[in-house]
C-alpha cells in the first residue's frame, strides 16, 4: 500500500459468471479476500469495482494499491473485479466474420450477472452479498449507477437468463459513482444548456455548430422540468429558471470546503468571497467565506482548463463533422456499426424531420439510463449512494450528476453528493472520505 503497509489476500481468479460465455476475454470475475478476514469474520462488505471506461470492454484485473480496490483490501473488505464486454469487444466467428459482442446493454448485463453470481454463491464465498458496494468512474460510474438503480428489474431478466446468468437477485447495497456519464439521450441538450454561455468566447463555434448548440439548449428546459425534481433543502420545484442557483449551491459548498482546507482559489474565476479583515493585511484562505458564484464566469474558466466537446457532444456520428463518439459505437450493432440514439441527431443527420429511432435502439437506450428506474417499484434501488463529479469536469454537464443525486434524495435514498473542487474527470480520489462514508453505512 502507499503507506508502506503490506496486505495479504487470497485471490480467486478467472471465475466465469455466466454459463453461455460469448466472449471469454471478458465474462469472468476475480475475487479477493484479505487474509485476516478469511480467518475471522468473513461477512464483510464486497467492493465490486468495474474498470469500464469510454463504454469499452474492461478486463477483470488485479487489485491496485493506489485505488479503491487496494484500499478496500487494507480496510478488510472483500473485492470483486468483474470483466465486462463493451463497445469494442469483438470475437471472430467460425466463418471469419467479426462479431461485436458488447454493444449496449451487454456490458451492464455482464456486471449484473457478476452481482448475481455473488448472491447465488453467498453462502459458499467469503464476503456478504447483502453488502455489495459498486464503484466505477465515468462510463464505469454510469455502470455503477445502473447497478444501483435497476436491482432485480424484470426488464433485464430474460436477457440475463439467455446469457446463463445465475438465477439470483442482482440488487446491491450501495453505489459509488464518480463522474457518471449517463442519461445519454439528454446529455447533449444538458451540455449546450449549461455551456452555451461560452459559445461566443473561448469555445469558438462556427455558425452551424452555433445553430446546433442553440437548438439543443432550447430543448433542455422541457426535459429538466419533466423530471419534477425538487430542491431537497426546501422542496421547491426545480425549473430552468431556478436551477442555476441550485447548481451554484453545490459549487459554493465545494469552493468553501477548498478554502477551509487552505486552498488558495484564484480571484478571477467567478468565485465571490467575503474576506474578514486580519491583522497585518494577511490573507488566509481558511478565513474566507464563499458568498456567491458568477456562474457564467466560472463556466468560462472551466472551459479554459479543458476545451469542450463540440455539439452535439454525445450523439454526433455525422451530424456535423463525421466524428462518431463512444456512445455512437455503444448503440451500434453486432456488425460494428455506429448508431444515433437521439431523435435530434438522427433527424439532423438524415435531414428528415420525421425520422424515428428503431424501437430496438430506443429500448437499449432506455435500459441504459438509471433515471428511468430509480424508485420504480418493480426493482430494488440501492439504499445508499456516493456520487462525485469534479467541479471542473466537462466530460458531461454537471446536471447529469446533480439530477441523479437529486432524484435519489427526493425519493428518500441516502445520498452523499459533492462536486469536489478543482477536480477534472477522474475517480477513486479522496479515499479517506469514501471509506469514512462506507464505514458509516456498514
Ligand atoms: C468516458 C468519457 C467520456 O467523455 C464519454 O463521453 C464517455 C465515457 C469515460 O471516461 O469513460
Amino acid at each position: 500500500m502507499p503507506d508502506g503497509k503490506t496486505v495479504s489476500y487470497h485471490a480467486y481468479e478467472h471465475i466465469y459468471y455466466v454459463t453461455n460465455v460469448e466472449d471469454s476475454t471478458y465474462q469472468y470475475l476475480n475475487f479477493y479476500v484479505p487474509e485476516a478476514v478469511c480467518q475471522t469474520d468473513s461477512h464483510v462488505p464486497i467492493l465490486l469495482r468495474t474498470y469500464v471506461g469510454g463504454y469499452m470492454a474492461a478486463r477483470a484485473v488485479e487489485p491496485d494499491a493506489t485505488d479503491a480496490t487496494g484500499r478496500a483490501l487494507s480496510e478488510g473488505y472483500a473485492v470483486c473485479i468483474p470483466g465486462s464486454r463493451g463497445s469494442n469487444a469483438v470475437v471472430t466467428l467460425p466463418g471469419g466474420e467479426k462479431h461485436f459482442t458488447g454493444r449496449a446493454p451487454a456490458g451492464l448485463l455482464d456486471l449484473k450477472a457478476a452481482v448475481r453470481y455473488l448472491h447465488y454463491n453467498d453462502a459458499l464465498m467469503p464476503g456478504d452479498a447483502e453488502r455489495i458496494v459498486t464503484d466505477g468512474t465515468s462510463a464505469g460510474g454510469a455502470m455503477s449507477s445502473l447497478l444501483g438503480a435497476t436491482g432485480n428489474h424484470p426488464l433485464y431478466a430474460p436477457l440475463l437468463q439467455q446469457m446463463g446468468a445465475a438465477d439470483a437477485r442482482d440488487d446491491v447495497f450501495a453505489a459509488v459513482c464518480y463522474c457518471p456519464i449517463t442519461d445519454l439521450e439528454h446529455a447533449d441538450m444538458a451540455y449546450e444548456w449549461l455551456y452555451g454561455c461560452t459559445n461566443g468566447g473561448v469555445r469558438g463555434l462556427d455558425a452551424a455548430q452555433m445553430e446546433v448548440s442553440a437548438q439543443l439548449a432550447a430543448a433542455y428546459p422541457a426535459y429538466l422540468e419533466s423530471l419534477g425534481l425538487r430542491n431537497p433543502a426546501d422542496g421547491t420545484l426545480l425549473t430552468a429558471a431556478n436551477y442555476p442557483d441550485y447548481l451554484k449551491h453545490y459549487l459554493k459548498l465545494s469552493a468553501q470546503r477548498a478554502c477551509n482546507e487552505g486552498c488558495d482559489i484564484p480571484r478571477d474565476i467567478g468565485i465571490c468571497f467575503y474576506q474578514p479583515e486580519e491583522k497585518g493585511g494577511r490573507r488566509r484562505p481558511q478565513s474566507e467565506v464563499v458568498t456567491d458564484i458568477d456562474l457564467e464566469k466560472y463556466l468560462n474558466y472551466v472551459v479554459t482548463t479543458h476545451p469542450l466537446k463540440s455539439p452535439p457532444a454525445f450523439d454526433q456520428a455525422g451530424v456535423l463533422d463525421g466524428r462518431a463518439t463512444p456512445e455512437n459505437s455503444l448503440f451500434g450493432d453486432a456488425r460494428g456499426s455506429v448508431a444515433h440514439f437521439t431523435l435530434y441527431s438522427l433527424r439532423r443527420a438524415t435531414a428528415n424531420p420525421t425520422a424515428t429511432l428503431p424501437a430496438e435502439v430506443e429500448e437499449r437506450v432506455r435500459l441504459l439510463n438509471p433515471m428511468n428506474f430509480i424508485g420504480d417499484t418493480s426493482c430494488r434501488t440501492a439504499p445508499h449512494w456516493y456520487i462525485r463529479h469534479g467541479a471542473r469536469d466537462r466530460d458531461t454537464a454537471f446536471q447529469i450528476s446533480v439530477n441523479l443525486a437529486t432524484r435519489l434524495m427526493n425519493l428518500g435514498y441516502d445520498v452523499d453528493f459533492a462536486l469536489p473542487w478543482n477536480r477534472p474527470h477522474s475517480g477513486d480520489y479522496h479515499l479517506d472520505d469514501l471509506f469514512r462514508w462506507l464505514q458509516s453505512i456498514r
